[in-house]
């Protein structure tokens, strides 16, 4: 159990929407062409995708994913396991993956590879945040909302130990000094 509390906000209410307008512009320019198929990853991105797929002005088809690379801690555990997997086949549809955040890039190679791996006829990614760490691995995405310093967060879909979630914004985590 990680004590704390949600301390500085990092990306306020007012700057998490005006990013999502632009990324959503972004994105329906990107497959204006295409049918689209997000697969948003649980729970953390459950806010943004809300958000993203209301400012689109396009229709699209929504499918989930849930994965687990962390315990009851604030450090990536290095196992990722699938809790849930998607409900349709993706061979041949133009995937966008749309994640929370990226820190160690773990959860996300591990992700792209399992579903590279069906087949879709493209594969990108749109990610909220991302962590200094990450911006050293090779993979990138294809949008990015903020860029973080190495802090851990919480707000706007991000947990700590499950909490904080509902937060409108982002804020750094301060855990309890013991
Ligand atoms: P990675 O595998 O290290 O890139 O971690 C990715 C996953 O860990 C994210 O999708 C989040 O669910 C979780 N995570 C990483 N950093 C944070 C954070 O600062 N706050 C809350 N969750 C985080
Ligand atoms: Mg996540």
């Amino acid at each position: 159990m990680t004590k704390g509390r949600p301390g500085e906000i990092l990306v306020s209410e007012e700057r998490l929407q005006a990013r999502i307008e632009e990324l959503a512009a972004e994105v329906a320019r990107d497959y204006r062409d295409r049918d689209v198929l997000i697969v948003g990853v649980l729970k953390g991105a459950i806010f943004f995708i809300a958000d993203l797929v209301r400012k689109l002005g396009m229709g699209c088809e929504l499918d989930f994913m849930a994965v687990s690379s962390y315990g009851s801690n604030t450090h990536s555990s290095g196992v990722v396991r699938i809790l849930k997997d998607l409900d349709h086949a993706i061979a041949g549809r133009h995937v966008l993956v749309v994640e929370d955040i990226i820190d160690s890039g773990l959860t996300l190679s591990y992700l792209l590879k399992n579903l590279a791996s069906r087949e879709p006829a493209s594969l990108e990614v749109c990610t909220l945040l991302t962590k200094p760490r990450f911006r050293r691995l090779p993979l990138q995405p294809r949008y990015v909302g903020f860029d973080l310093p190495d802090v851990f967060v919480v707000g706007y879909g991000l947990d700590a130990d499950e909490q904080y979630r509902h937060l409108p914004y982002i804020a750094a985590f301060e855990p309890d000094a013991s």
